[in-house]
């Protein structure tokens, strides 16, 4: 019978995936290289993998959940002590994990959390869910996965599995990961696998969780996806296989650009509007009355958020490598840049109303966070709001329920209590937030004015007078 050689391996696997990123390490045959694919996709079935999560945030603590609930041991790499030490005390801090059932998995022995990298060898399956800003010049900054590769390549072995789950641009995972883990001598899809899987999770989002979201998946080569495809197949309802790493890295980076993009245009039609004296927000509940061809999108204060204000700059500064223009994104930002700006304008306007002067005036900004029923003020508008009139020499205070203070590059704010007399004191409220968890029939009622940025007030029909929309 034909023993199958490197030689044949070699010459099957450029037969079968042309183009792909396999090679044969110089010492091992087929079969090495076949079982070693073999025994990852038995641990994975089996649930006998050991799941490293090198992030535990508000993307990789769900995740680490949903793993240990269907059997894998989870060990989180977390660089704060503080978060790490939080996990292993069965504590949550992500609002979409749910409490009892994360203490119990940590009591169980299924979730821990590390701050070194020392028990990477122990695991199978290293998932990465750090963050990838932007530099000051809308850049990608890298710094974090770039960081997190190099660890791990100190300490790879044969048979594992990385998966970045990060949004980056197209070419990262293989342009950028590969070559820091290949200095450790092993090879991508003969020793160890690299895949990205980009995460989808829509915080605060109760019908979209990240076992119900479908999950696109795509592979630095035909083993890596494999495996990669069986790893995420055990927690997540639907995968979407895609054919490479840098495809599925462009689904993501697409998706977030789409909602910039259709953002942008509900926002610049605001600004139409409100040059024409239109209401923008009865035009938009018009159209979207249609059963077919148009998806409802709001306009705001402006986009927030770790993923609609950034993303979108990964992939046009990627495209520049290629003389391309991603001109949609460029408008996009300009315009969801200047929402803010707008909010101001219409304040001053807002005021000169009332007759009080923009730095004499009291103003109440109701919500922080960048969107409704979060605590999560990163990249919000609402601070961009705040910054400008405190230019602007009003004074200010804040009220969101799910912010007790923030700190943002040295404004520090804390939150002041809804009460009848506040209301009442402050010239204006801004609605910048529409938490649901706030009366605003009662705040319409008692403030002297509210410039609503959300249609918060949408239900309310007493007081409409009192009530400016964006
Ligand atoms: N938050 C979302 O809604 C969302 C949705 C989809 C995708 N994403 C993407 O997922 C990624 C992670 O986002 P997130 O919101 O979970 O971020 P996060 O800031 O909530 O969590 C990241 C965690 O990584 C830790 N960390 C940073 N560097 C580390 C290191 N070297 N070693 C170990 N731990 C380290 C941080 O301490 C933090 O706990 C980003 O690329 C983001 O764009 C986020």
């Amino acid at each position: 019978m034909h023993q199958p050689s490197r030689h044949d391996f070699h010459k099957s696997l450029t037969r079968k995936a042309p183009g792909a990123l396999l090679r044969v390490h110089s010492d091992q045959t087929e079969a090495e290289v076949v079982q070693r694919v073999q025994t990852l996709l038995d641990k994975i079935e089996s649930r006998t993998a050991t799941v490293g999560i090198v992030g535990l945030g508000y993307v990789g603590l769900p995740f680490a959940v949903e793993k240990a609930k269907v059997g894998f041991k989870v060990v989180g790499i977390e660089q704060n002590a503080d978060r790490a030490a939080r996990v292993n005390s069965g504590e949550n801090y992500i609002p979409d994990v749910k409490d009892h059932e994360f203490k119990e998995l940590v009591s169980r022995g299924f979730i821990k959390a590390v701050t070194d990298y020392t028990s990477v060898p122990e695991m199978d399956v290293i998932v990465i869910c750090v963050p990838t800003p932007l530099t000051k010049n809308l850049n990608p900054d890298l710094q974090f996965v770039e960081h997190v590769t190099k660890e791990l390549a100190k300490h790879l072995r044969p048979g594992q599995l990385i998966s970045l789950e990060s949004t980056t641009y197209p070419g990262t995972t293989h342009e950028v990961m590969q070559p820091i883990l290949e200095a450790s001598g092993l090879k991508v899809d003969i020793d160890f696998y690299l895949a990205h899987s980009p995460e989808r999770v829509d915080p605060g989002n109760a019908r979209y969780t990240t076992k119900n979201t479908n999950k696109v998946v795509g592979g630095v080569g035909p083993n890596s996806h494999k495996v990669a495809v069986a790893f995420y197949k055990q927690t997540i309802d639907h995968v979407v296989p895609v054919s490479s790493a840098d495809a599925a890295e462009m689904v993501k980076v697409f998706e977030n650009t789409f909602r910039a993009v259709n953002i942008a245009l509900v926002n610049e039609l605001c600004l139409l509007c409100d040059r024409m004296g239109m209401n923008v927000w009865e035009v938009l509940d018009a159209a979207f009355t249609k059963p077919f061809g148009i998806m409802p999108f709001y306009p705001g204060p402006g986009v927030g958020g770790h993923c609609i204000p950034l993303d979108p700059h990964y992939l046009e500064w990627k495209a520049r490598e290629y003389n391309f223009n991603t001109r949609f994104i460029a408008l996009a930002g300009e315009i969801n840049r200047s929402m803010p700006r707008f909010v101001r304008e219409k304040t001053h306007r807002v005021l000169n109303m009332l007759g009080v002067a923009p730095s004499r005036s009291k103003i109440l900004i109701l919500g922080v966070s960048y969107k409704r029923d979060l605590g999560d003020w990163r990249e919000s508008p609402a601070l961009d709001v705040i910054k400008l009139l405190k230019e602007d020499g009003a004074d200010l205070v804040y009220h969101d329920p799910f912010v007790p203070s923030f700190d943002e590059h040295g404004l520090v704010m804390e939150n002041t209590p809804l009460t009848d007399e506040m209301l009442r004191q402050v010239d204006l409220v801004i609605v910048t937030a529409d938490h649901t968890n706030v009366d605003y029939a009662r705040v319409v009622r008692l403030a002297a004015h509210v410039l609503d940025t959300r249609n918060a007030t949408k239900k309310i029909t007493d007081h409409r007078d009192k009530i400016t929309l964006l």
